[in-house]
């Protein structure tokens, strides 16, 4: 067999080591060819392509990126009124010219959305799931996220220290897009007093009187956590906007970091690096058993697929009785909840 690989969307730790699980899967167990297509979906409609051997594979395991290229492009969007059908089109005819039998999309939410329209077109498509934001549905886990936790907790961390020198408010702000995943896990691990995540509706007012206590009990510092998608009445980032709203109402020093694209970028955790082999090796595996119109998925640690038609347009967020939420309230984790603003003696 010969099979196309892709990786689309937002860059993450992690992909080169699942094109290695893909291909050195394909190439070693089941004897197949490997082609890699360039730059996500926009090399199937340019054709441009490389041909993946095991001396491509060779030393990505760790590398971070992708060694193929990504892009955004959406070839189903219609833009500036050209033929729906132009690029699919183009993919379909380009598909069929490089004579691939499979084709394995690594990407998030837009991706497998993609990948299933075009599964619906005939082609034979496996997804693989990535992101650093983890809010892909369907599966417990996306890779990409435990290196994107790791390097803003490593974050959070050093700002203790400042914030201590200097008795400041820390704010930091972290990716996650619509889901707050990483500001939950890293404010947990990272020791956050306050975290704020756009599943979670938030009052200003709550997160002050929580920072004022603080103050009053002599906490020498207080760290914020701040989802970058949280809901707010400014065109300021997440992180400079509630920065701005404490100092201007509490009076506390404080100072805001944007962690930004740090989280996207480096070699991945051993965590990323064993699932997203293990998520390769089984897109392969599919591939050999025909099972087409899927995407693998971590259930309950184990490795299984689910139909790529169930994946597309919905995206996973934190529930409201999250058990790490949960036990961050037990703690004393502020989130925020407009039920906590204190009655004003
Ligand atoms: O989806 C991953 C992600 O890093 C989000 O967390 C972030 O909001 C977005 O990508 C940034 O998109 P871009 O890389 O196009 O700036």
């Amino acid at each position: 067999m010969r099979i196309g690989i892709l990786s689309a969307g937002g860059d993450c730790p992690g992909i080169n080591a699942a094109i290695r699980g893909v291909g050195k899967t394909a190439i070693v167990e089941y004897d197949m060819d490997v082609v890699g297509i360039v730059n996500g979906f926009s090399g199937l409609v340019e054709k441009e392509t490389i041909e993946l051997n095991e001396q491509l594979l060779s030393g990505i395991l760790t590398l971070g990126g992708t060694i193929l290229g990504t892009s955004r492009l959406k070839p189903f969007k219609v833009v500036d009124g050209e033929d729906p059908q132009h690029k699919p089109g183009l993919i379909k005819k380009h598909y069929e010219e490089l004579g691939l039998e499979a084709l394995v999309c690594i990407g998030g939410n837009g991706t497998q959305k993609t990948a299933n329209l075009l599964a619906q077109e005939g082609l034979n498509v496996v997804g693989i799931p990535k992101t650093i934001d983890n809010d892909i549905w369907g599966t417990d886990l996306t890779f990409g996220f435990d290196t994107a936790v790791h390097i803003a907790t490593e974050a959070i961390d050093r700002l203790h220290t400042t914030a201590n020198s200097h008795k400041r408010v820390m704010v930091i702000e972290v990716m996650g897009h619509h889901a707050g995943w990483i500001a939950l896990h890293s404010g947990i691990a990272g020791g956050g007093d306050v975290i704020l995540v756009p599943e979670i509706p938030y009052c200003l007012e709550s997160v002050f009187d929580c920072l004022l206590e603080r103050s009053r009990k002599k906490k020498p510092y207080s760290i914020v956590v701040v989802g970058e998608g949280i809901e707010r009445a400014s065109k300021k980032s997440a992180g400079a906007y509630i920065a701005k709203q404490i100092r201007k109402n509490t009076g506390l020093e404080t100072r805001e970091t944007i962690l930004g694209y740090i989280q996207r970028g480096g070699s991945p955790t051993s965590t990323d690096r064993i699932l997203a082999t293990r998520f390769g090796a089984h897109a392969a595996a599919l591939i050999h058993e025909k099972q087409f119109g899927t995407m693998v998925a971590l259930r309950n640690g184990e490795i299984t697929s689910i139909p790529l038609e169930e994946v597309g347009g919905k995206t996973r967020l934190i529930q409201p009785n999250n058990s790490l939420v949960l036990k961050g309230r037990h703690l004393g984790v502020c989130f925020g909840d407009c039920s906590e603003i204190k009655q004003k003696s």
